[in-house]
């Protein structure tokens, strides 16, 4: 996948460690990092999740980008990882609080889909529980449709997939 594409007047560029400090305000901020175990304290585990986020592209060629807005600043992240789908890659995105709401989230998800496409990808998957409303409706305005919903250890999943056309 490409180092850097363009989402309208967002920018997403592959994150590296040196965008910790930055990344790091988001993964710690309560309002904006809700998902898995919810806000990260220690920015030694934001440096962590971005060593591995380089692993992952090196194995698979999945790639994760920080979300810039016009000014530069880090408003969001992207990405694809290898998760509960096999060797399908699921995606993953986030926008800082203050940000959320003006269509950035969809817009993201949409560039990072297309990009995956490009790259080889026929079918990319997420998976949201079903009382996250924001990312259902964000995924489905990108073109993701629902698969179905599963019941795993912690609750329910509803699993979308976006497919190449
Ligand atoms: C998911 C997320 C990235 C969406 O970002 P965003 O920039 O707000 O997305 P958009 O503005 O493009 O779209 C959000 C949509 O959800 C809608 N929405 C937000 N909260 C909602 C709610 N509680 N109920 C119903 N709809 C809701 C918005 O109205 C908007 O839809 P609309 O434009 O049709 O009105 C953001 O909410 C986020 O970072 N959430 C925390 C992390 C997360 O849950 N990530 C997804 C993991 S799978």
């Amino acid at each position: 996948m490409a180092d850097e594409l363009a989402a309208g007047e967002l920018s997403l560029r592959a994150l590296d460690v040196s965008d910790a400090p930055e990344l790091h305000l988001i993964f710690s901020d309560p309002a904006t990092h809700t998902i898995g175990e919810g806000p990260k304290s220690s920015i030694a585990d934001t440096r962590q999740w971005l060593r591995r986020r380089d692993e992952r592209r090196r194995e698979y060629g999945v790639t994760w980008y920080g979300v810039r807005d016009d000014d530069g600043t880090l408003i969001g992240n992207a990405g694809l990882f290898i998760g509960r789908t096999g060797v399908e890659p699921e995606i993953g995105f986030e926008i800082r609080a203050v940000d959320q709401g003006k269509g950035y989230g969809t817009r993201a998800a949409a560039a990072v889909v297309a990009e995956a496409h490009r790259a080889g990808w026929t079918r990319i998957w997420a998976t949201v529980r079903p009382t996250n409303a924001a990312p259902l409706q964000a995924l489905t305005r990108a073109g993701f449709v629902s698969d179905r919903t599963e019941d795993e250890g912690r609750g329910s999943l509803v699993y979308l997939y976006h497919r190449q056309n």
